[in-house]
């Protein structure tokens, strides 16, 4: 690749213009983690680093999530990115796969990665997915889409195929146990299995927490509290 910095330093200030104003928990500072954790665990692993990096800076350049459900978009816009730049065919068609293959698609549906950098560049978004940022941008995220916070009486769905996946409306706290607590058993190298760990121990403590806290109110074990209208 010629002039291999100058193309990963251009490609930052295209991603940070691109995703400047996204409140849904896919914004630069979430490329700028996935980036960096995939650095950290590429230079532990036999892996190209700049293939790394590249998918790394284009992975949300384009989520289906805001494309309704087309996972074409954002290879199809990172391959228009990196051939203005020149970066060479097999490269941009590595990347372009990485990017395609990447996101997860509901508890049941397999989404094995082809090549080493791609396993890498998995884990690290997964990484951010969940621990104490995983939380921010669930409920960020859960925001945007105009998804409750939780609902009692609607228990999680373990989505068997991506069409019901992406269709999901469920609650943010049901989001977890559909896909957050299910990604530290699917980290792709030991070194993301280790810093899964204590971010998943978290987001355990967390739910403990707040079905604690919910259970406390809607028991009516505190004697100030109203009655809800809804006993
Ligand atoms: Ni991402």
């Amino acid at each position: 690749m010629i002039n291999q910095d100058n193309i990963i330093i251009k490609t930052t200030e295209f991603v940070k213009e691109k995703l400047a104003s996204d409140s849904s928990g896919h914004d630069w500072w979430h490329v700028h983690r996935v980036w960096k954790t995939a650095v950290y665990i590429g230079e532990k692993e036999e892996v190209d680093l700049a293939i790394v990096q590249l998918a790394a800076l284009l992975h949300d350049i384009a989520d289906w999530k805001f494309y309704n459900g087309d996972t074409t978009v954002g290879p199809q816009m990172a391959a228009e990115w990196l051939g203005s730049l020149h970066v060479e065919v097999p490269i941009i068609e590595h990347v372009c796969e990485i990017i395609q293959d990447v996101s997860f698609k509901g508890a049941g549906v397999p989404t094995a990665m082809k090549t080493k950098e791609g396993m890498v560049v998995q884990d690290a978004d997964r990484l951010d997915a969940i621990g104490a940022i995983g939380i921010a941008r669930t409920f960020a995220y859960g925001g945007t889409k105009g998804h409750p916070i939780h609902t009692p009486l609607i228990g999680p769905e373990l989505h068997q195929s991506f069409e019901d996946y992406q269709s999901s409306e469920g609650s943010v706290i049901n989001h977890f146990y559909e896909k957050l607590l299910l990604l530290k058993g699917r980290m792709n190298t030991e070194t993301a299995k280790k810093l899964a760990d204590s971010r998943h121990r978290y987001m355990e403590l967390f739910l403990e927490q707040f079905f604690h806290e919910w259970n406390f109110c809607s028991a009516g074990h505190h004697s100030e509290l109203p009655i809800s209208p809804a006993k």
